[in-house]
């Protein structure tokens, strides 16, 4: 099932309700939350009473995307703030990763590993019999806006033919820099969940531009 899960980093906080509705009305029926802790990235974003303030407005489910250093002090904060799917990053507590992924299953969420550019795709192999999908950056972490790094569709190829062997169920997210321009390929390339924030919530019309995506995704199938 190939879908969309726009970024609300770009998003216009002063408008978020608003401008998610825009989205949801274009076809858009899941959220992404970024958040970062200033350390793990150079950014800081939205805390565990934001998630929960979206969580309780939308039918949609909504995806915690921890770009935090220390994901164990953070993963039952945004569980019990109504996250239903929360993705840690592969770079961090390495140790504890499997407990917390298994903490986040039996939460009755939807539990995620994320890689870095520079972080090799077999880095996954490890967690795969414990997450329902893998986030693959497409950008450095910590800003919207970039520009998609090249070298991602061959990564996306990589990771498509390990998950095709290695775990057919398990989802493969795309995050960065993501566009209607560069979509088709990389949906091509095996991407199932494309996340998209300045290309959605940069659009004069939001609604127009997410029904532009539902087209290409359903193209795609
Ligand atoms: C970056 C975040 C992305 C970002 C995507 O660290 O993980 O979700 O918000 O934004 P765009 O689509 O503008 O690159
Ligand atoms: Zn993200």
């Amino acid at each position: 099932m190939k879908s969309l899960e726009p970024s609300l980093l770009a998003a216009d906080p002063y408008c978020l309700a608003g401008q998610m509705d825009a989205a949801a009305r274009g076809g858009a029926r899941a959220w992404h939350l970024d958040i970062m802790d200033g350390h793990f990235v150079p950014n800081l974003s939205f805390g565990p009473h934001i998630c929960e303030g979206i969580c309780g407005h939308t039918e949609f489910p909504v995806t915690a995307h921890l770009m935090v250093q220390n994901p164990s002090k953070f993963v039952n904060l945004f569980l019990n703030a109504g996250a239903t799917a929360v993705l840690v990053h592969t770079e961090t507590e390495q140790d504890a990763l499997p407990e917390l992924l298994k903490t986040i299953r039996d939460a009755g969420a939807a539990p995620g590993i994320v890689l870095c550019p520079i972080t090799p795709v077999e880095a996954v192999l490890p967690y795969l019999a414990l997450v329902s999908r893998v986030l693959l950056m497409s950008v450095v972490p910590g800003h919207g806006g970039q520009a998609l790094l090249p070298e991602s569709y061959g990564r996306i190829r990589a990771l498509r033919s390990l998950l095709d062997r290695e775990a057919p169920t398990v989802s493969l997210m795309l995050d960065g820099g993501i566009t209607l321009e560069n979509a088709p390929n990389l949906l091509d390339a095996g991407v199932d969940v494309l996340v998209a924030g300045s290309a959605v919530f940069g659009a004069h019309d939001i609604e127009a531009r997410c029904r532009e995506f539902s087209g290409i995704l359903e193209a795609a199938k």
